[in-house]
């Protein structure tokens, strides 16, 4: 089993013809409301996969929805907190090149307390993986914590912030980073080459999985001296929000079932190129069917 720490969202997407400016007023033409949060579609997206996944979160009690959706999915919820506090929500604008931009509204999210970590650690076994993002509140006592109860943690340090430069990142195994968050742990500028940054990534933390994910530029996996490049399949995106996180529950989900890192590499980079094909976060996660008629060379 694998537990993921991690944010859900109600996401309010807006279509636009560009990001607004600083002063801008701007019309949209499409609105949605949709689930996401990094952790969720995370979560949903290693379910679709065929992973086993048990959701650690929190939401409001007025979206009990969100939480029957992943629990439809596969997800396993009942870690999953109905709490009379708002739910993080995300204000997401996609403009006609795919762009996005988004502010995020923690809520539910930044409610955890040592206590609830402490319960949620001791539930798990020794061995089992937990993921998690940079969503929730309390990764400073929940890594070690972690650690120190024998769990292999995978982290990717979305969205950026300087708090991820003071969590003890040596004790994750396994790292999911894109360029802006190498670039903000490694100090290089964003348009560091993915060559540069993996040098500098493994001087700083040697011993652990390096997952690199560059857009159109495919994706890279470091341990140590050894590096894999995975190249993207070319597709027109629409919107690449939630990408990242499809990659990542699709790459967990082969990792679980005991797949070689160049097979975890190839469905995850499938199952985003889908995902980038489609509108909105957890709504654009593909299943699996999709994405072994993608990797089998048929249309879906
Ligand atoms: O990674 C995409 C996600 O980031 C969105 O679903 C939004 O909720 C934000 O957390």
């Amino acid at each position: 089993m694998l537990h993921n720490f991690g944010s859900i969202n109600l996401d309010h997407v807006y279509r636009v013809p560009h990001l607004v400016r600083p002063g801008e007023t701007l019309a949209s033409h499409d609105y949605r409301i949709g689930l996401g949060g990094k952790g969720a579609n995370q979560s949903l997206a290693m379910a679709k996969a065929g992973g086993r996944v048990c959701h650690w979160g929190r939401l409001g009690h007025q979206d009990a929805w969100a939480r029957d959706t992943l629990s439809r999915a596969g997800v396993e919820v009942s870690r999953v907190t109905l709490v009379d506090e708002p739910s993080g929500h995300a204000i997401i604008q996609v403009d006609d090149r795919a762009e996005n931009a988004i502010i995020l509204f923690p809520g539910a999210n930044h409610g955890f307390r040592r206590a609830d970590l402490n319960k949620l650690v001791a539930g798990t076994q020794s061995g089992d993986w937990l993921l998690t993002q940079n969503e929730c509140i309390g990764l400073d006592k929940l890594i070690p914590l972690a650690d120190n109860h024998g769990l292999k943690i995978a982290f990717n340090p979305a969205p950026m912030a300087d708090d991820v430069l003071r969590l003890p990142l040596s004790r994750c195994w396994l790292l999911f980073v894109n360029r802006t968050e190498a670039a903000g742990l490694t100090g290089l500028a964003p348009d560091a080459g993915p060559e540069a940054l993996l040098d500098a990534l493994v001087a700083q933390l040697p011993a652990t999985e390096v997952v690199l994910t560059l857009g159109g530029e495919g994706a890279w996996y470091q341990l140590g001296d050894l590096r894999l490049h995975q190249p993207a399949l070319p597709v027109k995106a629409v919107d690449t929000t939630g990408a990242g996180d499809t990659f990542i529950g699709y790459y967990m989900a082969a990792l679980q079932a005991r797949l070689p890192v160049s097979e975890c590499l190839k469905r995850a980079s499938t199952a985003a190129a889908l995902a980038v094909q489609r509108s909105g976060a957890a709504e654009s996660i593909p299943g699996l069917n999709e994405v072994e008629d993608e990797l089998k060379g048929e249309p879906s």
